[in-house]
């Protein structure tokens, strides 16, 4: 009997829309004596890149009210090291595996996903939108941006990694930007699967007696419960701009804000900030999620989806 919380983002069918957000996760094996990971939807690892990255400097994470900065600069051993060292383990879960992956340009993101292609995976989801790296140079006149605060640069990149693989191809979108639904768009006319929002805002915060930053870069990406609100109204706005599933993201902390995400238009939702402060988060939701459909007598979570009542 399929289960109640089932869910399909693409041809991926999770057994329930709660997701372990990338950077908050590790590869998985490091919460493996906190829970019990076959609870969860879906594990999205540490994003990789081709060549391994240092990461930029500590300090690399600032608690703030409702929140936290991180700068952590896309830090990871790179994608052999993630093929033969990480993905075994994680392969060996019983929970789907997305790869989160970045790149500086659409032949390096075609060559990831190529190599991909060919693994146990079962979706890619591609960072467009880490606040904590250079970005990409637009042109001339736009200068150097994050991918995904331009809908043709977006493009290109979700194309890019299109045409090089045949699994579920996720974009995840930066809230730094003017109009998210245009982003959306493009991500969506280039054939991505899917689209996961919101990466985390710019921010940063200041100790005044030394009267230098928190972050050893300066700035940061503020994720967490101060984000929320913004989050899930860009998650509906975009949910209306779609015809691909959305998974949602942005300071949940428990089933009831789940559920929120879901109604506003997410197939799925990434639990993240609060893997840092309970790891059973996740679990605990996806029990929150069940308890909501026998109360409610829904016959699946699916009808849920977008249904807030206006
Ligand atoms: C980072 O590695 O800086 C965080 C990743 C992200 O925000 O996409």
């Amino acid at each position: 009997m399929p289960s109640k919380l089932s869910v399909n983002i693409g041809k991926l069918k999770l057994k329930n829309p709660v997701m372990a957000a990338s950077g908050t996760f590790g590869y998985a094996r490091e919460f493996q004596d906190l829970i019990d990971l076959s609870c969860i939807g879906a594990i999205v690892s540490k994003t990789i890149t081709l060549k391994p990255r240092p990461g930029n400097p500590p300090p690399r994470v600032a608690e703030t009210p409702s929140g936290m900065l991180n700068s952590i600069g896309l830090q990871n051993e790179g994608l052999d090291n993630f093929i033969e060292d990480k993905l075994p383990y994680l392969a060996g879960l019983n929970t789907r595996v997305i790869a989160s992956i970045a790149a500086e340009g659409p032949g390096e993101i075609a060559a990831i996903s190529s190599r991909l292609d060919k693994t146990a995976i079962d979706a890619i989801e591609l960072n467009l939108s880490c606040p904590n790296i250079k970005g990409v140079k637009v042109s001339k006149r736009q200068g150097v941006k994050l991918v995904a605060q331009d809908a043709a640069v977006t493009h290109r990149f979700v194309k890019a990694a299109r045409g090089s693989t045949g699994k579920t191809l996720i974009a995840k979108l930066s809230p730094n930007v003017t109009d998210i639904k245009e982003i959306a768009r493009a991500a969506q006319s280039a054939g991505a699967d899917a689209v996961s929002l919101v990466n985390t805002f710019y921010g940063m915060s200041i100790d005044i007696d030394t009267r230098m930053s928190r972050l050893g870069n300066v700035i940061g990406g503020l994720s967490g419960p101060a984000i929320k609100p913004i989050a899930l109204k860009m998650v509906y706005d975009v949910y209306k701009a779609v015809d691909i599933p959305v998974i949602g993201m942005g300071g949940i902390m428990n089933a009831e804000d789940a559920l929120e995400f879901i109604i506003a238009g997410a197939s799925a939702v990434c639990v993240g900030t609060v893997n840092f402060v309970d790891p059973n988060t996740a679990c605990e939701i996806v029990r929150g999620l069940e308890d909501y459909t026998r109360k409610h007598k829904l016959s699946g979570i699916k009808k849920l989806i977008g249904g807030l009542r206006v």
